[in-house]
């Protein structure tokens, strides 16, 4: 090899810089963050192997992403309980459960809730902790979402999203609490979304619920951190179900459209097992969405005039298309 070619391979001054940022500036952060991975990865296999015969409390088990959570603990050994308006169809997600070759198997629990009927929560509790006298773990999920801008949404509406996401999940978190407290462990989960870290047009009832879930679990996870309890909150970016086909429009009715956004979205059984990864490695708040949310999330919090120029201009267009669509 000549002495010129040689000089072409050593490592020019600008390859010196990139290692000096990637040693200097970046190691120290990326090592810890590895190893913490690391560490994390090595104690969600430890929980994974005790998940068999845990009691999993999943709330809108009857279709959607409860559905899919229903079938990740249940192939892990878990005992189910799944809970929604609709018995029949929490019957058909029993059935399907009961068809897997799945060792230990548990027969499935079906039990009717309505998260709007705040006052029966108690007493769905009761019926709860009558089947295993225990929860190990309980799934904030059941929800519903509205699409209508805040000038045509009836406070009945606002008020109906907000009972459903948000104070239905918390009577529930607040019924099951004390005994998780007494046994001294538990896990409870919040399905939020990314619209609980960020507001988009047309669905302001919807993000202000999901907001509200996420300071409501930020607090109560501080609370109950020296009790053994671990609180995570999830916020999804758009998940392929049947959320916008249950919609509420402004004036309560039902929007039954799928949405083009839901219908690309994350496949909902994928989101169900990093759901359960998040669950063994006690992680206590995760984004799991496509690029564009997490930027969107980012501008929101460092650059905010520029996100609330983006969106004044999303809202325009969005008022655009309804004109032109009536
Ligand atoms: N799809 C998305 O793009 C997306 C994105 C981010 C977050 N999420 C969140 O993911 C969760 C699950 O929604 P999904 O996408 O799977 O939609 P979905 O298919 O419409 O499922 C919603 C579930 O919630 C239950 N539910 C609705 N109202 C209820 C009530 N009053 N009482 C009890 N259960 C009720 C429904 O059961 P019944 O009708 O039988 O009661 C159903 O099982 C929701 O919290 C949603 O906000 C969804």
């Amino acid at each position: 090899m000549k002495v010129q070619d040689m000089d072409k391979c050593a490592p020019s001054s600008d390859w010196n810089v990139l290692y000096w940022v990637l040693g200097t500036i970046l190691m120290p952060v990326a090592l810890p963050l590895a190893l913490i991975n690391i560490w994390q990865r090595f104690q969600a296999q430890k929980f994974r192997n005790q998940l068999p015969g845990k009691v999993v409390l999943i709330t809108g088990a009857s279709s959607g992403l409860g559905e899919s959570l229903a079938h990740v603990f249940y192939r892990a050994g878990c005992r189910v309980i799944l809970a929604a308006r609709r018995t029949q169809e929490l019957e058909r997600v029993k059935k399907d459960l009961l068809a897997l070759d799945v060792d230990p198997a548990y027969p499935p629990t079906v039990l009717s809730l309505d998260l709007a009927e705040l006052n029966s929560i108690p007493e769905f509790v009761t019926r709860v902790l009558a089947v295993y006298n225990q929860v190990d773990i309980l799934i904030n999920n059941g929800g519903i979402s509205v699409r209508s801008d805040v000038a045509s949404t009836a406070v009945d509406v606002d008020l109906k999203v907000m009972v459903v996401n948000y104070f239905g999940s918390v009577a529930l978190t607040k019924a099951l609490l004390p005994s998780m407290v007494k046994r001294g462990s538990g896990h409870i989960c919040f399905i939020s979304s990314v619209q609980g870290k960020f507001a988009i047009p047309q669905r302001a009832a919807y993000s202000a619920s999901k907001h509200a879930l996420q300071a409501f679990a930020d607090s109560l996870r501080a609370e109950v951190a020296n009790k053994n309890i671990n609180v995570s909150c999830v916020s999804p970016g758009y998940i392929r179900t049947q959320l916008s086909l249950n919609a509420l429009t402004g004036s309560g009715s039902s929007y039954g459209k799928m949405d083009e956004a839901t219908a690309k979205g994350m496949s909902p059984d994928k989101l169900a097992e990093r759901i359960l990864q998040c669950i063994l490695r006690k992680e206590p708040d995760i984004i799991v969405s496509d690029v564009q949310a997490k930027i969107a999330y980012y501008l929101r919090h460092l650059c905010p005039s520029l996100y609330f120029w983006i969106m004044a201009k999303r809202a325009l267009k969005l008022e655009k298309a309804e004109k032109k669509s009536t």
